[in-house]
């Protein structure tokens, strides 16, 4: 697991838009999806808010949602803090310090996991993590996820960071620690996983290189 030191946060927002393919439209096109899939008044648990992007983009589109947001990183979270009360947004989100596991409630509509998977080994945790995703949400709840799927293409991101203004050594950090240190599986064992936690099918909505963003819905029985 990699949470995020305090001091990652200052500038988080400007270096993710530059390190990931189609950040903030993933996230529109996510919020969108379950726009069209949820009830106008649902419960959405987002895990790993970061410095909470998310929470304006969903908010946006489910404008009568409520929202429980967890992030273990107390600068990232008092971020978001900054950003859900300049949205006016405090009134429909709690943002909560801490990890999946300290989530005791089990009915969300839908849950929101945007690049955290990745973090987590496929040894084990991955599976516990999106299980655990899967007992939060109600019967019919569903996942929206995003996350970098195992890397390919190098040369082209390598192209389309430089594009962004980074330098090749900069580039050359971030594509030996997408390589070396996190851990994505295939969109084949993705699939799986989500099955074996209790997910009974799932839409791909987004593609950007090797980051895709999709929406699973739970099976009834898990
Ligand atoms: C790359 S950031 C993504 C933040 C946000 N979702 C976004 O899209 O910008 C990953 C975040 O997940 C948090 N994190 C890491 N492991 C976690 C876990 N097991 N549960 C909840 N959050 C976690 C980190 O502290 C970090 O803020």
């Amino acid at each position: 697991m990699t949470i995020f030191p305090d001091s990652a946060a200052a500038d988080y927002d400007a270096r993710i838009l530059r390190m990931v393919p189609g950040y903030a439209l993933a996230q529109e096109i996510l919020a969108c999806a379950l726009a069209a899939r949820l009830e106008r008044s649902s419960r959405i648990l987002v895990v790993g808010c970061g410095t909470g992007s998310e929470l304006i983009a969903l908010a946006k589109q489910l404008p009568d949602a409520r929202f429980t947001a967890v992030e273990p990183s107390g600068g990232m979270l008092a971020v978001a803090r900054k950003k859900v009360d300049l949205a006016g947004l405090s009134s429909r989100v709690d943002l909560v310090k801490g990890l999946l596991d300290d989530v005791a409630e089990r009915s969300f509509d839908a849950a929101v996991v945007i690049l955290v998977l990745h973090f987590l080994t496929d040894d084990g945790r991955k599976a516990d993590f999106l299980s655990g995703v899967r007992e939060r949400l109600g019967k019919n709840g569903m996942l929206a996820l995003f996350d970098p799927a195992a890397i390919g293409e190098e040369a082209t991101y390598d192209r389309w960071l430089a594009g962004g203004g980074l330098g090749a050594a900069e580039r050359g950090a971030i594509i030996a620690r997408a390589r070396n240190d996190w851990h994505c599986v295939t969109a084949e064992r993705l699939d799986e996983l989500l099955r074996q936690a209790g997910f009974a099918s799932s839409t791909l909505l987004f593609n950007a290189l090797n980051y895709r963003g999709l929406v699973a819905i739970a099976s009834g029985i898990v």
